[in-house]
């Protein structure tokens, strides 16, 4: 695996950094995954937009421009072997003295690094997953993707004790979405999605599947979403950049609707599976 940092690659194995980085010291970074099917980058205008706003959200200039970020996306593509990859790519504010308040005149750290991508086996889309509740007990800047993960390391710990796929997160009586990806309803046919703010990452994959039910006249709201709601849903899916859309079939240890993916989950997994080969067919980046 090739990984790049700070202005050179390298294998990932070589790649060091000292401790006083402040995304080590205080979990002062943000971070993108972006999915790759046969070597196309999927959205990644978009993943670079989010960057940017994670990092204004962090008060961190961006250290590249998108055709920058581009390039550097590329590169790291074309330097490792599987067609479809997980890019990760980080950028914390550097190296400093350890000191809370921000450091003057450091360069931020950049760190990217691939993946092979791993998507769910045809086993889980087909049959679906077990998923969790439990209380979002998450900051209040949900929306920046930033590398301070441990609430959701503990909140996803919690499915894996119990065998589950995802932890689904309920805060003030209200779905907002799961520790590593969103949360998607249907209620009588309506899809149902929580509306981006502060409380959750507005996600990528998010974002194509409400275009994907606009362009194919699913029916479709964006609204708040109650925890009663949420038990009494007759389908439930995750969405994120490597569960693509998943079907949660148990909420709890209790089926969700008939305990078996339903039709809107089976229509919206086709038309991504869809949407996805379209990209595929662009051509290749030089
Ligand atoms: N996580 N919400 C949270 C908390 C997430 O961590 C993610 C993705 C999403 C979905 O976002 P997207 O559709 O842009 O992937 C929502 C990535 C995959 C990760 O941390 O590995």
């Amino acid at each position: 695996m090739t990984a790049y940092l700070n202005g050179s690659f390298m294998p990932l194995e070589e790649a060091r950094l000292p401790v006083l980085d402040r995304g080590f010291i205080f979990g002062d970074g943000v971070y993108e995954v972006i999915p790759v099917y046969s070597r196309h980058p999927f959205r990644l205008k978009e993943h670079l937009r989010r960057l940017q706003n994670s990092l204004d959200g962090i008060r961190l200039a961006n250290p590249h421009s998108d055709a920058e970020w581009s390039r550097l996306i590329e590169e790291i593509i074309h330097r490792n072997a599987p067609e479809d990859q997980g890019v990760y790519l980080q950028v914390t504010r550097g190296v400093a003295k350890r000191d809370h308040a921000f450091p003057a005149g450091v360069p931020p750290t950049v760190f990217l690094m691939s993946n092979p991508l791993v998507t769910p086996p045809a086993e889980q889309v087909a049959h679906g997953v077990a998923a969790i509740t439990a209380s979002d007990y998450r900051w209040l800047r949900c929306d920046i993707k930033s590398v301070a993960l441990l609430a959701n390391c503990l909140l996803r710990q919690l499915a894996a004790d119990v065998g589950a796929a995802e932890t689904v997160l309920i805060r003030d009586g209200f779905l907002t979405e799961a520790s590593v990806s969103n949360v998607f309803l249907v209620k009588d046919g309506v899809l149902l999605a929580p509306p981006k703010n502060h409380l959750m990452l507005p996600g990528i994959t998010y974002d194509v599947v409400l275009e994907l039910a606009a362009a194919h006249r699913i029916a479709h709201q964006v609204r708040e979403i109650t925890e009663l709601e949420l038990r009494a849903a007759d389908e439930l899916m995750l969405t994120s950049s490597t569960k693509e859309v998943l079907a949660v079939t148990t909420l709890d240890g209790r089926p969700v609707g008939r305990g078996e993916p339903g039709p809107v989950f089976r229509e919206l997994h086709r038309l991504y599976q869809e949407f996805k080969r379209t990209v595929m067919r662009q051509p290749a980046p030089a």
